[in-house]
């Protein structure tokens, strides 16, 4: 991040939203766009629930989900989700979301591969998208930002009640977890953080405490015996 992430969420919940575009490729209606205040102004990533495409087995509301995995992310302590609200935008009520700094040549695989310093961290998102149940951990939705950030975007299809993972992060299967991730994904287990509660049903908040129960108690990344759960496309 180049501020202060209350800056950040100052601007993004505050700051006059202006298109840029459609982001290319995308299967939603995903805006690039421009929050702006005063002289202060920064690229995000504006999702309206308008643009979603009706899916079979998540309700409109995508956006919410979106919010519910920065927030997640923060009340562990992880920063591994950009700074995210849910507010009124040019078409309507939806997720904004801060544009980081990537490299936009690099993702999972590639960072995988080539930098085996960052390895912890890619195990750290693992468990958090075991935890937020992530049906859709595509190799770019994992971005390589400045000093070696590791950022995760593309958190709408989070949370369902029903496990259904869907990741290209399998590598690390069945390696211990970190003391640091026991340690988050224990206090999970033990509480959801309040402010993930409030955005989803009684089903997934349950089911968020249940994830996190089995992965502490496992003390080790799974291992998927069916050998399908990736999302597709892969990148
Ligand atoms: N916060 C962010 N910072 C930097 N780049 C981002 C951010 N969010 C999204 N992007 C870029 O925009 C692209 C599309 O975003 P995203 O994957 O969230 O949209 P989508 O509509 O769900 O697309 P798809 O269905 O193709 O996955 C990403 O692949 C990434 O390159
Ligand atoms: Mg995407």
């Amino acid at each position: 991040m180049d501020r202060p992430v209350a800056e950040a969420l100052d601007l993004l919940t505050n700051g006059e939203i202006e298109i840029e575009g459609r982001m290319p490729w995308s299967s939603n209606a995903t805006f690039l766009v421009h929050v702006r205040a005063g002289e202060q102004s920064h690229p995000a990533i504006y999702k309206p629930v308008r643009g979603e495409r009706p899916l079979w087995d998540f309700e409109p509301g995508l956006h919410r989900r979106e919010l519910a995995a920065y927030r997640l992310s923060e009340a562990c302590g992880l920063h591994l989700v950009p700074p995210t609200v849910i507010r009124d935008g040019p078409l309507g009520e939806g997720s904004l979301q801060w544009f980081v700094d990537a490299d936009h040549r690099q993702h999972y695989f590639t960072i995988h591969e080539q930098r085996p310093d960052l390895h912890d961290a890619l195990r750290e998102i693992a468990a958090f998208d075991i935890v937020a149940n992530n049906t859709d951990r595509k190799s770019g939705h994992v971005l390589l930002g400045d000093h070696g950030q590791i950022w995760g975007i593309d958190h709408g299809l989070c949370f369902a009640g029903d496990f259904k993972l869907r990741t290209v992060i399998w590598e690390f299967a069945g390696d211990p977890l970190s003391e640091s991730v026991a340690a988050w994904v224990a206090a999970v287990a033990g509480e959801v953080p309040a402010g993930v509660v409030t955005l989803l049903s009684d089903h997934e908040v349950d089911a968020i405490a249940g994830r996190a129960e089995r992965l502490a108690r496992a003390g080790t990344l799974p291992i998927d015996p069916t050998g399908r759960r990736y999302p597709w496309p892969l990148v």
